[in-house]
């Protein structure tokens, strides 16, 4: 019992002291009216801050006395001189004390610790608590598990059933698939995308298998230069993903077939031949489930946490909130684009080309999306698209000429 006491006290002081957080005789306007207000000035022994050389002499049961859970600190400081339980009671309870820090950058500043509270079916516990266990306890290792079996599932399927080969041989005839403007879009978006994923594994996955291996002083400097470029990257994502849903979203719009398709997995399995037009019923999943819908949440969620959406409340209960929403929402994503980057990399031959170079094989097209190569060779789509922009931007030129 003395043993949790003083560690709690010495805790909380602790975290009173890395705040740079004073409780001072003028009670903020929040406390002015709570009765209980006065009880947080420290006893004249402990002014200016908590000397922990009293803590030892601390017997809270040895003067127990009807009423002592009511003492002010004051009352309580005089028989007890060094014992401010009165106040730290009241920190536990949530009063607000006064802080040096502006209001509108650290709202609870004046607040130590959120409030305790009985939680349904949970013992009592606060906020912060409760959000630590929900990391720890369900976030950490389901979102792990769940990216190792999907790791591990296409490693097994890639293993057994090897990549998607092209039944033809080139023909040596090229459509270009993606405009420059539409490669640069995408890149900047999976390249930001990437750092994201690694710092972001680190932050949250590297004290289990990264710390044991590089030790506890190497790993903290990785993870706070893997945290700034997090912080970094999230805006440039953010930016290009919206610059990435305007460029495709015509072509990922429903159209018929797309279901037949998903019914038949793409024929992935079975490996029949289903017609696909410019991108696939399976891309236009990961387009608006992946790309759009997470996309939206992964960024509100990650610019509450940047604190750059103007207008909110920045405290404790906001961030825990966005941050397990978060933590959630990029755990999908990244087996939405695991999957994706498997099937745009090893898993299907001639697809990583269309993205580097910008031009796919006639083959490639008929394997993957025939009713899009026949739109091509019925001229309703050019093959070259970005040549047939500069002819006709040449042709404006000379006309002007
Ligand atoms: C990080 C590694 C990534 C790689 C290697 C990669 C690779 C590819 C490839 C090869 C394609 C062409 C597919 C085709 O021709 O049909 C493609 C298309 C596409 N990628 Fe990625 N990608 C990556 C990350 C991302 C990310 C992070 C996003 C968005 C959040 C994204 C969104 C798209 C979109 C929207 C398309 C067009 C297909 C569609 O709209 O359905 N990619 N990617």
């Amino acid at each position: 019992m003395l043993r949790s006491f003083i560690a709690t006290f010495t805790t909380v002081g602790l975290a009173l002291a890395m705040h740079g957080t004073a409780f001072a005789q003028a009670p903020s306007p929040a406390t002015a009216t709570a009765a209980t207000a006065p009880d947080l000035v420290p006893p004249a022994a402990t002014q200016g801050g908590i000397q922990s050389a009293n803590i030892m002499d601390i017997k809270p049961e040895a003067s127990l006395e009807p009423g002592y859970a009511k003492q002010s600190n004051a009352e309580r400081g005089k028989v007890q001189p060094g014992n401010n339980a009165p106040m730290w009671r009241q920190v536990g309870a949530g009063v607000e004390g006064f802080t040096s820090y502006p209001k509108d950058t650290a709202p609870e500043a004046g607040i130590l610790i959120q409030p305790f509270t009985q939680y349904p079916g949970s013992r009592l516990t606060n906020a912060g608590e409760a959000w630590r266990q929900v990391r720890n306890g369900l976030i950490i290792p389901y979102g792990g598990a769940l990216l190792l079996i999907v790791l591990g599932g296409l490693g097994l399927y890639y293993w057994r059933l090897g990549a998607v080969k092209l039944d033809d041989a080139p023909t040596g005839r090229k459509i270009e698939r993606f405009t420059p403007f539409e490669r640069s879009a995408h890149w900047a978006n999976a390249i930001a995308f990437s750092i994201l994923a690694i710092s972001g594994l680190v932050m949250a996955f590297g004290q289990y298998f990264l710390m044991p291996i590089i030790g506890k002083a190497l790993f903290g400097y990785l993870a706070y230069i893997l945290k700034n470029a997090h912080n970094f990257a999230g805006p440039v994502f953010a930016v290009s993903l919206i610059i990435v849903i305007f460029t495709f979203v015509r072509d990922n719009m429903p159209a018929k077939g797309d279901l037949n398709w998903l019914l038949k997995g793409g024929g992935l399995f079975s490996k029949e031949h289903i017609k696909a037009a410019r991108f696939n019923a399976g891309e236009k999943v990961m387009f608006w489930g992946g790309a759009f819908l997470l996309g939206i949440i992964v960024i509100a969620s990650g610019l509450v946490m940047d604190k750059l959406i103007p207008g909110l409340s920045y405290d404790r209960s906001m961030m825990q909130i966005s941050h397990m929403v978060h933590a959630v929402a990029t755990v999908l994503m990244m087996v939405v684009f695991i999957g994706h980057i498997y099937l745009g990399t090893i898993g299907t031959e001639g697809t990583y080309q269309g993205m580097k170079t910008g031009y796919v094989d006639d083959n490639w097209a008929k394997h993957h999306h025939e009713l899009w190569l026949d739109d091509v060779n019925a001229g309703k789509i050019p093959r070259d698209r970005t040549a047939v922009a500069a002819d006709a931007v040449l042709a404006t030129k000379s006309v002007q000429v």
